[in-house]
This record gives C-alpha cells, sequence and structure tokens, in this order.
C-alpha cells in the first residue's frame, strides 16, 4: 500500500494551481442523470472519487467518458438502470446525490442506505424528508431506500431544512428541476459547489432563483439538456495549500484560488497572523511573522468549514499560544488528534472543543489517518515537524487531492510517494 513520507522543514516558496473542486464536480456529475443530452464538464479533477462516481453512472447505464488528459467529463444518458448498489455507496457517501435526479427523470430510484463513516453517523433524513414532501413515497428495507414518484412525477413543494445540509440542498435541487410548479428550499446550503451546481443546471434549461442564498426557488420545465460547464476550484484543496505555506514559514501563489470563496477560512489565517492577498489569477499566502493561536468553529459557509478544521488545527499546533477548535457539524471529527500529539502536539479534547497549545517543533513520527482531512493534515505537520514523518494509507489522500506529493514538492517540499 503507498505511503508518503516527508522529511520537514522546508519553507515553501512558489505556485500551486489549484484544481476543480471534488465536492462540486461530485454533484455535477450526478446531474447528467436528468439531461436529455450529453453534459460536458471541464476543469475535472483526477480524483479517485471521480473515478468511484463515473463506475456508479456507468452501473446505471450512463455512458461516460473521463479524458484525464484534457480534464474533460462527457456523460451521456439515459439511464438504464436505477440501482446505486452497496459495493460501490459503500466507498463514497456522495453517491447519495443519484437518488434525486434519477426519482425525478425515471421516477423510481434504488440507492443503498450509506450508513456512518469515519467522521460520524451522517444520516440522510433530510434527502428522504424533503422527497417526500415532493410527493415521493420512501422506503427503507434490506439496507436500501426506495423513492418513488407519483404517477404526474413529483411536485414542486415548500421544504424547510431544520440543519443546513449540503447533500440534501443538492439533491433536492436537482430533483426539483424537473418536478411540477415551484419548490422553495429554505434554510438551504450555500457552499460555493452548490452555486456550481445551479449554474450548471441553469446551463441546461433549469429555473433557479436565489442562488448563492440560503433561499433557493426552482420552477420545474418539463426537461432539461446538456451542456458544458467548468468546475469550480476547489477552495479546500486552495485553503490547505494556505495552510501548507503557512505552517513551513514559505509564501506560495494559489492560482485559481478566490478569496469570497474561502469564507471565513481568511479572516482566521489572517488573524493567526497569515497573509492572505488578492490578486487578478489567485491568492498569495505568505506567513507575516508569528504564528497565534486563534479560536475557531466549524460552520455552514460562509463559516469556517469544517473541511478545513484539521488542517487549521495542524497549524495551530505550532502557534504561539492556544488555540479552542469547536467542531459543530460531525461529531467525531477529531481522529487526526491521537496522530497529531504522536508528533509531538498538546492537544486536550473536551467534547467538541479541542484546546490546542501550541508547541515550538513537532517532530516526524509514522502516522496514519482514516479520512481524507485528517489525513492531510498529517501531510502539513510532516512538513513543519524536524525530521522524516510517513503518513500511511495514503487512498485516503487520493480520494480528494490530486497530485498531492507532486504539488508540494513543486514548491520546494521534500515530500515523496513510496510503493
Ligand atoms: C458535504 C461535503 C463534505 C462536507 C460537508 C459539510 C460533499 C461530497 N461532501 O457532505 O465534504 O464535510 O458537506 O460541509 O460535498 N445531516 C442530517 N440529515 C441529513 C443530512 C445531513 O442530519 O439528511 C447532518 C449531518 O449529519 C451533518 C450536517 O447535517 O451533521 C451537515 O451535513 P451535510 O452538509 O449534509 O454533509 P454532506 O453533504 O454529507
Amino acid at each position: 500500500m503507498d505511503r508518503i513520507r516527508i522529511r520537514g522543514g522546508k519553507p515553501l516558496s512558489g505556485s500551486i494551481s489549484v484544481s476543480g473542486a471534488k465536492n462540486a464536480v461530485l454533484a455535477l456529475m450526478p446531474s447528467a442523470l436528468l439531461a436529455g443530452s450529453a453534459l460536458h464538464l471541464q476543469n475535472v479533477p483526477n480524483l479517485a472519487d471521480v473515478a468511484t462516481m463515473t463506475a456508479l453512472l456507468q452501473h446505471l447505464g450512463m455512458d461516460v467518458v473521463h479524458d484525464k488528459a484534457a480534464r474533460t467529463l462527457a456523460l451521456a444518458g439515459p439511464a438504464t438502470g436505477n440501482e446505486a448498489p452497496y459495493d460501490i455507496v459503500r466507498k463514497m457517501r456522495a453517491s447519495v446525490l443519484v437518488l434525486g435526479p434519477l426519482v425525478a427523470r425515471h421516477g423510481v430510484a434504488r440507492v443503498s442506505l450509506p450508513g456512518g463513516c469515519a467522521i460520524g453517523t451522517r444520516p440522510v433524513d433530510l434527502h428522504l424528508k424533503g422527497l417526500e414532501a415532493m410527493g415521493a413515497t420512501i422506503t427503507v428495507e434490506a439496507g436500501y431506500i426506495e423513492a418513488r414518484a407519483p404517477a404526474g412525477g413529483l411536485k414542486g413543494a415548500r421544504i424547510i431544512f431544520p440543519v443546513v445540509s449540503v447533500g440534501a440542498t443538492e439533491n433536492l435541487l436537482m430533483a426539483a428541476t424537473l418536478a411540477d410548479g415551484e419548490t422553495e428550499l429554505v434554510n438551504a446550503a450555500r457552499e460555493p459547489e452548490i452555486e456550481d451546481l445551479a449554474l450548471c443546471l441553469i446551463r441546461m434549461g433549469a429555473r433557479i432563483e436565489g442562488i448563492g442564498t440560503d433561499r433557493l426557488r426552482v420552477t420545474g420545465v418539463a426537461a432539461l439538456t446538456g451542456a458544458t460547464h467548468p468546475v469550480v476550484m476547489d477552495r479546500i484543496e486552495a485553503g490547505t495549500y494556505a495552510c501548507a505555506a503557512a505552517i513551513t514559514g514559505g509564501e506560495v501563489f494559489l492560482q485559481g484560488a478566490r478569496l469570497d470563496h474561502l469564507g471565513a477560512v481568511a479572516r482566521v489565517l489572517r488573524e493567526a497572523g497569515v497573509g492572505v492577498n488578492e490578486e487578478p489569477a489567485g491568492l498569495r499566502i505568505a506567513r507575516m511573522n508569528g504564528l497565534h493561536g486563534v479560536d475557531v468553529v466549524t460552520e455552514p459557509f460562509p463559516g469556517f468549514a469544517t473541511d478545513m478544521q484539521a488542517q487549521f488545527m495542524a497549524l495551530m499546533c505550532v502557534a504561539q499560544g492556544a488555540s479552542m477548535v469547536t467542531e459543530t457539524i460531525f461529531e467525531n471529527r477529531f481522529m487526526h488528534v491521537p496522530e497529531l500529539a504522536r508528533m509531538g502536539a498538546r492537544i486536550n479534547v473536551h467534547g467538541a472543543s479541542a484546546i490546542v497549545r501550541g508547541v515550538q517543533k513537532l517532530s516526524g513520527a509514522p502516522v496514519m489517518a482514516t479520512d481524507l482531512r485528517a489525513s492531510v493534515s498529517l501531510v502539513l505537520a510532516g512538513l513543519a515537524a524536524q525530521g522524516e514523518t510517513v503518513v500511511n494509507r495514503v487512498y485516503h489522500l487520493d480520494r480528494g487531492y490530486e497530485r498531492l506529493e507532486e504539488k508540494l514538492a513543486a514548491v520546494g517540499a521534500d515530500i515523496e510517494r513510496l510503493a
């Protein structure tokens, strides 16, 4: 199994180009199920999760061509199947995003229940309640969700989310595009990936208002067509490399990164003593002087992203003073803490909060983690640590970071993949 070896202590310097967003492409790909002709996506990152979604759509009978050199995906239907099997869904929870489009277009879908994952129980009740409000009949049996649209198809509805959910907003937004009448999604998630999905759906002929707000209004149309759409840049990848520059005391230009998409992450980095400057082609990140501890609380966008929590905690491990990191989105998202502690970090967890007391130096160690962002936080710690760090279970990183070690080596990190 692949591992990544890092010899820490080198300040990063140079330019990193940000890839298309994993979480955007994983919602854009299932939207092709809604279209009567081919959807062409550009700026597609080459990630294991994209391969998994490709396999799922192919399993559903879609014709999917991923040109990795051109960074494009062509997805053409119609789907001939309606079942997302356990073997694919257990690998990637985002598989549940085929549910809304399949019910809306084909009237029926069977999707394996995703179940728990490394970062918590992660229910899908909001996806199901929303479809029910649109007239679908839902049954859950033998580990599978079965959703059936009423005779005349899904009907527009007013859906008020009790908690903000990215996936439920995406699933119901897609379903609503082909429903009969108007749908209003209230307390909808506002992540840039949702805006990107809405823009793509509009290109396909959907009628959506309120983009970028927490109230999306969709007027159903009879059919959607294919379109060409570039995937938005990955704000979490950008934020991760911003932390890499900061933790090594370096200066890096993040080509394609957008300040407005970083949300609270940019503000918090600045408070910690990291320069974040917007230029026409991207963001310049530089550690000014010393780093200092800042408290953060994860929240839906534009708040501090839960997907940046582990990386920011790694940074706080070497800051002056203390920092309190509170996780409000997922209940079990501190798996990186014991591994960071093995590298010399001083962290105490109290319920949903972790108190980090900065140390002068981390020291390299063999480490591993159980999810994508936790794994990359260990890479960041390794970049700053004295000596050698070996990160195991690299397949987590390959799910969401394209050519991680190449991108970091190109800006001066001493990092390599060991087969
Ligand atoms: C997406 C992202 C993930 C990110 C997360 C939060 C993708 C592919 N994944 O995941 O990287 O960490 O947003 O920004 O885009 N919830 C319910 N019932 C539901 C759905 C969600 O209670 O039906 C809860 C969850 O348990 C969690 C919170 O709502 O506590 C937010 O989850 P959600 O936004 O849905 O996360 P995902 O869409 O799964």
